[in-house]
């Protein structure tokens, strides 16, 4: 039985080290990637754990003949991890239409292909962002999905119906969608780890980027939320747990333990993080004070979100094993690596 699976944006922070898990338990790693967000370096560094070098093609998913010709070419792919997709909700605020296009359009492109097989397994990056700000903590996968504050997460709540209704049609497709809370930190090789473009929209990169000097201060976006200390609380959530997690539901699939053809998992710790537990978990790890002040609000921002990991723990059987203070500590070792080789290559 064929192990070939196609990993789109697999050059990505939360692709790159779900192909090291899945190159771990024996799979052959197949990558699409356009690295609009990522870049081809990030090859050497799966290589280097793993020792192998998963087989890459470089193209926009969104040329659909382009998808067609890869899915005629590979017949043997068993199916699909789908990352590839367009992530900065404010970006999607101001261009919807390339969130529509990239994060829709090439999913019924992918679709179109894996319903042409006989069998295939489909898994798909969703979000936390579908719950909005959900009544009730911790979140399960029944809360209601409420009107997306955003095109990004707009694409997420809609590409989980798209798939949905595929599935119901075509018995052949077995999908998972897994809901992410904050996915944060980098592999303890740190040999790949996150690489945000320009100035970081999310808090631990920002964070990390402060430490190295490389950012002059870390704004807190607010503090007078009604949570304990004032600061916004979600689920950081090591990217390695969120990684495995992914193998767990493509074997879960493959070994036809699925109850239906489309379910869905949240993917958290199950613990919730304000801010300033993340500001004090860096300065434990890095021994270092961290240079903030406290902001106005970031308008979108949920008062809190934190995962019931019950349905991920009992159904999926996986678990999140990483504490806070290992993931940020990863990030930092990551941030440390990165910024001391730019400095030697100058
Ligand atoms: C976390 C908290 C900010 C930056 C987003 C997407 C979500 C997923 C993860 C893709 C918030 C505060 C942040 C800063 C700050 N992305 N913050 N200063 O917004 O929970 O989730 O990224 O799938 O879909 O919505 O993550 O890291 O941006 O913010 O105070 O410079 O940190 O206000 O409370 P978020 P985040």
């Amino acid at each position: 039985m064929s192990k070939k699976i196609l990993v789109t944006g697999g050059l990505g922070f939360i692709g790159s080290h779900t192909v090291v898990e899945l190159q771990n338990e024996g799979f052959e790693v197949v990558i699409i990637d356009n690295c609009s967000n990522s870049s081809e370096d990030v090859l050497d560094g799966i290589a280097a754990v793993t020792g192998q070098r998963p087989h890459f093609e470089k193209f926009d998913l969104r040329e659909k003949a382009e998808v067609q010709q890869f899915f005629s070419k590979h017949e043997d792919v068993i199916g699909a991890i789908h990352f590839a997709a367009s992530k900065a909700v404010g970006e999607s605020v101001e261009n919807p239409l390339l969130y529509y296009e990239n994060n829709l359009g090439v999913l019924i492109y992918i679709l179109q292909e894996l319903t042409k097989k006989g069998s295939a397994n489909f898994i798909f990056s969703s979000s936390c962002t579908v719950y909005g700000q959900a009544d009730q903590m911790p979140i399960t996968e029944d809360a209601p999905v409420k009107p997306a504050e955003s095109p990004y997460g707009n694409t997420k709540q809609v590409g989980e119906e798209i798939i949905k209704d595929v599935c119901k049609v075509n018995p052949q497709l077995a999908s998972i969608a897994l809901r992410y809370f904050n996915p944060i930190g980098a592999h303890p090789s740190n040999e790949i780890g996150e690489l945000p473009l320009g100035v970081p929209q999310n808090l631990v990169p920002f964070i990390t980027q402060t430490g190295v000097g490389l950012r002059e201060q870390l704004s807190v976006f607010g503090d007078d939320y009604p949570t304990p200390d004032g600061t916004c609380i979600r689920d950081y959530i090591h990217v390695v747990d969120v990684a495995k997690a992914h193998v767990a539901a493509l074997q879960r699939l493959l070994d036809g333990k699925n109850d239906e053809n489309f379910e869905v998992f949240n993917l958290g710790t199950g613990t919730g993080s304000s801010v300033m537990e993340v500001i004090q978990s860096f300065e434990r790890v890095s021994g270092e004070k961290l240079n903030y002040r406290v902001a106005p609000r970031r308008a979108g921002d949920v008062i809190q979100a934190y995962a019931d990991t019950q349905k991920a723990n009992d159904v999926l059987g996986w678990k999140a094993h990483s504490s806070l203070d290992d993931a940020v500590g990863s990030a930092w070792n990551w941030e440390k690596k990165i910024r001391n080789h730019e400095k030697a290559s100058i």
